[in-house]
């Protein structure tokens, strides 16, 4: 017996098998919430428990704080309804052409970016479609069964081909083949497995507010898509950058970033560095990539933000850019970052 589950404001609904997440079964009926991790870490898809019962899992409350939990609200990708649930919740409009596949896919070819970023060239099967919204990613199927997850740096797979950005993880067992390191590196040819596209960070069309696009390190590989899906597609919103790193290294794609500035009307970057040191010659901004967007924009009423990157600067923006900024919750777009070597 399967438990209808209703999504307010809209008042959609949905069935739920015994032992579907809510997540699981409204992506099974097409309904896309948001999401990420799919694993608990992320609280990207934070929904909110009006009626019903549900096991919720442990990972709620190790990642919600005690006023959210009191309101009912939980994780969507680890709540098991036990009973019809009301629930409410952010949908997302996905390309009704988007269809999430497993597939092999060939190695083509491995280009370092920087010391410890790799860009890999992936060929997908000619005879299968693989669209994605810029700014989703996909997820590499090891032999053991374990994932790993890595954002599209692309808009699309011109082709039959998508790149990714890899940053060393030392002693990781995925990471360190990517690097040529450990008794079996990755080789071009090499057949590798992957499910995608996933997740829901990529940009609504229908938001036209002015986006602040917030990166550090890799973070900055799924917004490279948007904004190379922004140039593909004309689309002239205000639009700015702030990419942020230690040194100045950490922003391995400058010279493109910086190129964006003179292709895309209304867009600016600023790299940001936060341990620049005098043989730098840094001459650019110093600090924390999210202060900077606060010294900039102390009033984020009017704008929407899509942020990527390590997890503590993601949430310190979240925690800021809508506690002292004033930007809307429902205009902070983040990406589960995961460091999984
Ligand atoms: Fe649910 Fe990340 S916590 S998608």
């Amino acid at each position: 017996m399967s438990f209808k589950v209703t999504v307010l404001p809209a008042g959609r609904e949905f069935p739920a098998e015994p032992g579907q997440t809510v997540l699981e079964a409204a992506l099974a009926a097409g309904i896309v919430l948001p999401y990420s991790c799919r694993n608990g870490t992320c609280s990207t898809c934070e929904g909110r428990v009006v009626s019903g019962d549900y096991d919720a899992g442990p990972a709620p409350a190790r990642i919600l704080d005690a006023d959210r939990l009191a309101q009912g609200h939980t994780l969507l990708c680890q709540a098991r309804p036990s009973s019809d649930l009301v629930i409410e919740a952010r949908e997302v409009r996905m390309a009704d052409d988007i269809v999430v596949r497993k597939m092999p896919v060939r190695v083509l070819s491995l280009e370092p970016l920087a010391s410890d970023v790799m860009e890999i060239t992936l060929q997908l099967p000619s005879a299968e479609a693989f669209r994605f919204q810029p700014g989703q990613y996909l997820e590499f199927i090891l032999k053991d069964g374990s994932r790993r997850s890595y954002s599209m740096a692309c808009s699309q797979a011109d082709d039959h081909q998508v790149r990714l950005h890899v940053r060393h993880m030392p002693g990781g067992l995925f990471t360190s083949r990517v690097f040529g390191a450990g008794a079996e590196p990755i080789k071009p040819r090499e057949i590798l497995r992957i499910e995608g596209p996933l997740g829901s960070f990529f940009l609504d069309p229908d938001d036209t507010r002015p986006i602040i696009f917030l990166a550090s390190g890799t973070g900055f590989a799924p917004i490279q898509a948007m904004i190379e899906g922004m140039l593909a597609r004309g689309d002239t919103r205000p639009a700015t950058l702030y990419w942020g790193g230690r040194r100045p290294a950490d922003l391995y794609r400058q010279d493109l970033a910086l190129g964006w500035q003179d292709s895309l009307p209304g867009f600016r970057f600023v790299p940001v560095l936060s341990e620049a040191e005098p043989a730098d010659g840094w001459t650019g901004r110093a600090g924390w990539v999210h202060q900077a967007v606060m010294d900039d924009l102390p009033d984020l009423s009017g704008h929407q933000v899509y942020a990527c990157g390590a997890p503590v600067m993601v949430e310190a923006a979240r925690r800021d850019f809508v506690g002292r900024c004033g930007l809307s919750p429902d205009a902070f777009h983040a990406d589960a970052f995961t460091s999984a070597a």
